[in-house]
């Protein structure tokens, strides 16, 4: 009988994910004659029993789109799901109904393409029998298991492209001109984009901030005779002395907090106590928009075909992962619920302090 494989993306999306479900689809398809159905929107689609059959088309000409042709959630978790009972909302294990699904299909395995959250899910579904591979994604770069995740990458050639913009309005109006960059409570993209846009200052949530020292670097730049600087600020990053900023809470959600603000709260200080004309950007959502850059495209088709040769070689309840430069894997038990977060002393944020980087400590 042919083998019946499942897939679905879950959590924010990101670049990339379309070349993940392409590599897996077409690596099914045409090497090992599986069969494919995607859930659709996530964990929902597999709850609701929502889903596509896969056939060769639906995954040709999609390498280069953002977001999933499949859609996605980063509300819905199978073991704590929202639910209407008598015009009361109530969150309920729905784990069952999912294992019961995928028999009903006929559904060997299960490829769960998402972030920490998406992942511990998996996890907990191939602890109740799923035999379950995972996909490391998130623009975040956050998980333990992997050296890169995919996504990561695009939303830095992002970030970057934005400080190169700002740098020349920066110029123009002897400006501070400050980005506020996602990644939850990693400072990578901040870090990363940072160092290749030639920021003055990183503001990262690994080390809290002194107001004044930030304040000291902008000096110092005048002093030089630059009249304007470029502070690049994580949505995770805090004063010594204070907290990270939340911008609302998500009911229901894996992880309920959403962060932003910063930016503003920086802005306002700065202008406030030292008299510095200062301009906040917040790029948000563009991080996660768009195109995949040709480095993640290649990630996410390696680890989309890596998947599909691990289903056949029978091995399941792993996190496919980057380990150096080749693609290996790590037991999804030890892969989530670990935050992958910027070394304070690592070598690249030694290498931005030598350059004379300020990161406000
Ligand atoms: O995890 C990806 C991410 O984009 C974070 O960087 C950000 O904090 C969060 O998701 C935003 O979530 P939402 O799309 O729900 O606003």
């Amino acid at each position: 009988m042919t083998k019946r494989i499942g897939v679905l993306t879950g959590g924010g999306d990101c670049p990339g994910l379309n070349a993940v479900l392409r590599a897996v689809v077409k690596t099914a398809i045409f090497k090992y004659n599986y069969e494919v159905i995607g859930f659709k929107d996530g964990y929902r689609g597999l709850v609701m029993n929502d889903f596509i059959r896969f056939n060769y088309n639906d995954v040709s000409g999609i390498l280069d789109k953002g977001g999933t042709i499949l859609g996605t959630s980063n509300k819905d978790n199978p073991f704590n799901f929202k639910v209407e009972r008598n015009n009361k909302v109530e969150y309920v294990d729905l784990s069952d109904r999912v294992i019961d699904n995928l028999h009903m299909h006929g559904i060997e395995y299960m490829v769960f393409i998402g972030g920490d959250g998406t992942l511990t899910s998996a996890r907990d579904l191939a602890r109740k029998g799923v035999k379950a591979i995972g996909v490391p994604k998130t623009i975040d770069n956050d998980l333990s298991g992997t050296d890169k995740t995919f996504g990561y990458m695009t939303a830095v050639d992002t970030a970057t492209e934005a400080i190169d913009k700002l740098h020349s309005t920066a110029e123009s109006h002897h400006r501070v001109m400050i980005l506020e960059v996602m990644g939850r409570y990693a400072g990578w993209i901040a870090l990363e984009s940072g160092i290749a846009g030639g920021a003055d200052v990183i503001l990262i949530p690994e080390i809290p901030y002194d107001i004044e020292k930030v304040y000291q670097k902008l000096q110092e730049r005048k002093r030089r005779g630059k009249h304007f600087s470029i502070v690049v600020v994580a949505e995770g990053a805090k004063p010594k002395d204070g907290e990270m900023v939340i911008n609302k809470i998500v009911e229901g959600s894996p992880e309920p907090i959403r962060l932003g603000g910063i930016g503003d709260k920086l802005a306002d200080d700065l202008e406030r106590i030292y008299g510095l004309e200062t301009r906040v950007t917040v790029l948000g959502h563009l991080q996660r928009g768009g195109r995949p850059n040709p480095y993640d495209r290649i990630l996410s088709t390696r680890f989309g075909v890596k998947a599909v040769e691990l289903i056949c070689k029978g091995e399941h309840g792993v996190m496919v992962c980057l380990n150096g430069d080749k693609i290996s894997t790590i037991p999804l038990e030890d892969a989530v619920n670990k935050l992958k977060t910027v070394p304070v002393d690592g070598e690249l944020v030694n290498i931005a302090r030598a350059i004379g980087l300020c990161f406000g400590d």
